[in-house]
């Protein structure tokens, strides 16, 4: 990788620009006696495998409840929005996905603009993210020496972000192709899509995650007078229909043996392994093929404990009451992360979004795009900025993590990544 070392100064040409996006993308679904009937099946495969093996780990129960491939809740039906289960920062406009995109460009600039550039992102939910970051890469010049990597375990998703992305897609038959789906842009600009992190080529790339790792497997431990004990979830033998219950294993597991910190303080921990492994590879990916990624997510550095948790209609719901039919979540610990992949990257963050949004210049670009927009448009565009950046929403909940090679040190110490520190 041949770097040139020099900072820019592109945030104010961007936030100068002038196109307003469209507004809310609300989709309906309406599908609720479908959801009912695939809920009471997911759960009885699960009440036959309680009662086969034993009870199970919490992060195999949340394993199976979103991503089982027949009633798995991300697998068949759109969660996100006005009528799903719950709104995402991309879904709120077109600003947070600007800002994303102008700190990428930014850090792909002061590194030397390395081609080609792959943008990964894993999660992509409807699409609205990337379809952001293209469009502000194309108004800087930036479209032969990009392609687009997506990582989405969903076929219902992955159609969708087809339909946001794409002009035409096709699925190859060839069993040898590590994608599974293949599209390009209006601009002509590739689009891949893969089931893990694994298959995407290994290159210079960008990384990008929002909300997607709060949505991967955590298991559960509790501090004990016998030592660390995972949680586990068994079946309540005493409720007459199907009905689920925590139990804290008697002796240690695995899990419980591995993952626990020599030295931790808290007295229940929450464990995303699944996460660590992506982090794992993600490090030797950047520290060999170089790169550099940017997480957001609800979080916190290592001080939270039971977060464990689910959502329906936008509405807290208990993560053990018809599984499938509400989204399982637990915050990111960002601390473990950084524990994941020290001996190889540099970590920025966590830093909270509002932070994160306000040293990227939104409110500049806000009123920019005020100016430029009708009533409905204003309303959404500042219903959208005050949800994604104000204290008691989702401005200090939601975290900004980045990670760049160790050979970058001297580079980023003279010149700072950007939203992560006041410049
Ligand atoms: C909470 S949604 C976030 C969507 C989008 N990033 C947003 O913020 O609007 C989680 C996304 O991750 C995908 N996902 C969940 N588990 C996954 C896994 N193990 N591998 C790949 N994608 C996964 C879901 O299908 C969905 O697209």
């Amino acid at each position: 990788m041949v770097l040139n070392f020099k900072k820019l100064q592109i945030i104010p040409t961007y936030l100068n620009l002038k196109y307003p996006k469209t507004s809310f993308k609300f989709i309906n679904n309406g599908e609720q006696s479908k959801i009912k009937k695939e809920s009471i099946s997911l759960a009885r495969q699960l009440q036959a495998k309680i009662k086969s093996t034993g009870p199970i780990s919490v992060a195999e129960y949340m394993k199976e409840v979103l991503t089982n491939p027949v009633s798995g809740y991300y697998m068949h039906r759109n969660v996100i929005g006005g009528n799903g289960d719950f709104i995402t920062s991309p879904e709120l406009g077109q600003l947070f996905g600007e800002m994303v995109a102008i700190w990428c460009f930014n850090e792909w600039q002061k590194i030397g603009s390395p081609i080609p550039l792959q943008l990964v992102e894993m999660g992509p939910g409807h699409g609205s993210l990337a379809e952001d970051v293209l469009r502000v890469f194309d108004r800087f010049g930036v479209r032969n020496e990009v392609s687009l990597h997506l990582v989405e375990v969903s076929p219902y998703l992955s159609q969708m972000q087809a339909q946001t992305l794409c002009e035409k897609t096709i699925r190859p038959s060839e069993p040898t192709q590590l994608y599974y789906q293949l599209g390009t842009t209006a601009k002509n600009i590739p689009v891949f899509w893969y089931n893990s992190i694994q298959d995407v080529p290994r290159q210079f790339s960008c990384f990008l995650a929002h909300e997607f790792f709060d949505a991967l497997p955590i298991h559960k431990f509790q501090r004990t007078e016998a030592g660390w004990r995972e949680i586990l979830i068994d079946i309540d033998p005493a409720a007459d229909t199907v009905k689920f219950r925590y139990v804290i294993s008697r002796m240690s597991t695995p899990a419980s043996k591995v993952l626990i910190k020599a030295d931790e303080k808290r007295d229940h921990v929450e464990v995303c392994a699944e996460g660590g492994v992506i982090l794992q590879h993600l490090a030797t990916r950047l520290e060999e093929d170089g790169g550099f990624a940017l997480f957001a997510d609800y979080g916190h550095d290592g001080s939270k404990t039971d977060t464990f948790r689910g959502f329906r209609d936008h509405q807290l719901h208990d993560a053990l009451v018809d599984p499938g039919s509400a989204d399982l979540t637990a915050d990111v610990d960002f601390s473990y992360f950084k524990t994941c992949t020290e001996d190889k990257l540099l970590t920025f963050g966590p830093v909270t979004q509002r932070e994160f949004l306000k040293r990227m210049g939104i409110d500049i670009r806000l009123q920019i795009l005020l100016k430029n927009c009708d009533e409905k448009q204003r309303e959404n565009l500042l219903l959208g900025y005050h949800m994604m950046v104000d204290q008691d929403k989702m401005g200090e909940r939601f975290k900004l993590f980045s990670l760049f090679p160790s050979v970058l040190k001297e580079h980023l110490i003279r010149f700072p990544v950007t939203g992560f520190a006041d410049s």
